[in-house]
């Protein structure tokens, strides 16, 4: 049984927290359980539904670790040691986390942390994707949320979508998992568009979690193979 952390933030909804708790309700992810839910700020409402579900729950602001004098670095130190010491745990899953882990952290859990992108990410640093249908958009990287579904309307995309893949040290160029393509309509604004999306993401991330959680997820030359 696989150890999940999920991480969020008061900037979700924690739709995604949700859908991962369904599916391991669901037995749809086989072999994971959450052991902790962890938000940098404690008005998330992905918090109270991991309470709702008697999901131990963390806060680590890092205002207030600030505030205390600490730095950044010690922050990462201290959620590594949290995540492996405490919680022992075996995936980290970034649903909606919105601080960029460091190299110190990610020492913790080589090829253990997945995020969830909002937009349509291709394997390592090229800076397009090739669409199923042939055709080549930009990949949109280093937006959150409303501001990559935004990104995809302002640039006229015809398609944009979900991308769950390991993190690492280069921001959103980590091995690619699963993605998800949602076409973009005349009339689409970023909430219409984005609601689509998560319906996507809802299903892609417990799907990616369940592979991992079932060993069938292998790294090979910076690209997932799935056995
Ligand atoms: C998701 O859309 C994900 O792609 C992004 O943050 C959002 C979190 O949404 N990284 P929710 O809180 O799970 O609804």
């Amino acid at each position: 049984m696989k150890r999940i952390a999920v991480l969020i933030s008061n900037k979700g909804t924690g739709s995604n927290l949700a859908a991962i708790i369904s599916a391991i309700e669901k037995k749809k992810i086989k072999n994971g359980r959450i052991v902790v839910v962890v938000s940098n700020k404690s008005d998330a409402f992905g918090l109270q539904r991991a309470q709702k579900n008697k999901i131990p729950t963390e806060v680590l602001d890092l205002e207030e670790y600030r505030k205390c004098g600490k730095t950044r670095r010690e922050y990462d130190l201290f959620l590594g040691e949290l995540l492996s010491k405490k919680y022992k745990s075996d995936l980290i899953v970034l649903a909606g986390w919105m601080l960029i882990l460091s190299e110190q952290f990610i020492k913790y859990f080589p090829n253990k942390v997945i995020n969830l992108h909002p937009g349509l990410l291709p394997d390592g640093k090229k800076n397009f994707i090739k669409l199923s249908n042939g055709m080549k958009i930009d990949a949109i990287r280093g937006l959150h949320t409303n501001a990559a579904v935004q990104y995809a309307i302002d640039h006229k995309f015809p398609v944009t979508g979900s991308t769950v893949h390991f993190i690492t040290p280069l921001v959103d160029q980590g091995p690619v998992i699963l993605r998800s393509e949602v076409k973009i309509l005349a009339d689409d604004k970023v909430g219409s568009l984005y609601e689509r999306i998560k319906k996507e993401e809802h299903k892609i991330l417990p799907m990616a979690i369940n592979l991992y959680c079932n060993n069938r997820l292998i790294l090979k030359e910076n690209k997932v193979i799935i056995i």
